[in-house]
């Protein structure tokens, strides 16, 4: 194969949702954190054969590739028709330190980085309105019913408070403590949750509906926390939150052991993030001592992966 000479790139990373998760379907509002820990990169150069794709899931002709990659197969065509450019002879290479189904945005991640990447690569010039505008497209396709948090924070710069259907603040922090992300090594379903937390809204709407305000609630407490140093407060709403989505039958098995051993390990607070059933975890802590003890006893305690996050380096100024 003769690749020839143009070639463009497209960056994204990963997330954490401090707070929020699937009441932010319901117009509630979230915040998530910007995870660079986990970046991903999409390379685009061009071929002389049909479109080829080469990624962690599946490496070949992008015609034959599995249902995970049918969101990039249809931004290509969406993009292509809307720009009219050929997209035929192209060549997709996605690298990618986000673990895959693990509640940490890699499907949102991997499309604002193809979109920044196809858009690199005919020289047009991207806004924000836009890239959002077909990394939603691209969600749904992943999620079914996403809120569009994952799409806005794996492409900001900043924390991210998002109420579904009004623009994102990046969101003023002044604190100064270490979140504890852990990877139960169990795969997420997020699209599966989203879509029981929807038939637990229909079959008993208003139960339901107030575990969702409740974790709106908790979720304003929290930016006020963020803004005043109240780390404690902090680290207790986000165990009010967690027991509020194990209401909403997202968590297992896996993840309250892995919450429980955090706090009983000295976090302030400890609760899943992203979609629940599997997936990740945080815990917060005062130091980073704290919580490097914290990780070390969530790996003894079946976690496979592990990332210490300083709160305060979440600088928007
Ligand atoms: C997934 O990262 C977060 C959820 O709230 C779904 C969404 O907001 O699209 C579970």
């Amino acid at each position: 194969m003769k690749t020839l000479n143009k070639s463009a790139t497209g960056k994204a990373h990963g997330k954490i949702i401090l707070i929020g998760e699937h009441a932010v379907v319901y117009g509630e509002p979230a915040i998530a954190f910007p995870f660079k820990a986990a970046p991903v990169m999409v390379k685009i150069t061009k071929t002389e054969t049909p479109a080829r794709i080469a990624s962690s899931y599946y490496s070949g002709p992008l015609n034959e590739a599995p249902d995970v990659l049918a969101n990039i197969k249809l931004l290509l065509e969406t993009i292509g028709h809307d720009l009219d450019q050929p997209v035929e002879n192209l060549s997709i290479t996605i690298t990618s330190c986000i673990p895959a189904e693990r509640g940490m945005g890699s499907s949102a991640a991997v499309a604002n980085a193809f979109v920044r990447a196809l858009f690199n690569y005919f020289n047009t010039p991207l806004d924000k309105e836009r890239l959002l505008y077909y990394v939603d497209i691209s969600e749904k396709i992943a999620h079914g019913n996403p809120s569009g948090i994952d799409a806005r924070v794996t492409s900001s710069e900043f924390p991210v408070f998002y109420r579904k259907g009004s623009t994102f603040e990046a969101l003023s922090i002044h604190l100064t403590g270490y979140l504890i992300a852990a990877d139960t090594g169990v795969k997420g379903r997020t699209g599966e949750s989203v879509a029981d937390v929807a038939r637990c809204v229909e079959k008993q709407p208003e139960q339901t509906m107030e575990t969702i305000r409740t974790i709106g609630q908790l979720t304003l407490q929290a930016k006020d926390a963020l803004a005043h140093n109240a780390l404690e407060h902090l680290g207790r709403l986000l165990t009010q939150a967690h027991s509020m989505l194990q209401k909403l039958t997202v968590s297992d098995d896996t993840l309250d052991h892995l919450v429980e051993t955090a706090i009983q390990s000295g976090a302030l607070g400890a609760k899943l993030t992203g979609g629940g059933r599997g997936g990740c975890m945080i815990a917060l802590a005062q130091s980073e001592q704290k919580a490097k003890i914290i990780a070390d006893k969530l790996l003894e305690q079946g976690a496979v992966n592990t990332w210490i996050h300083a709160l305060g380096e979440d600088n928007n100024e």
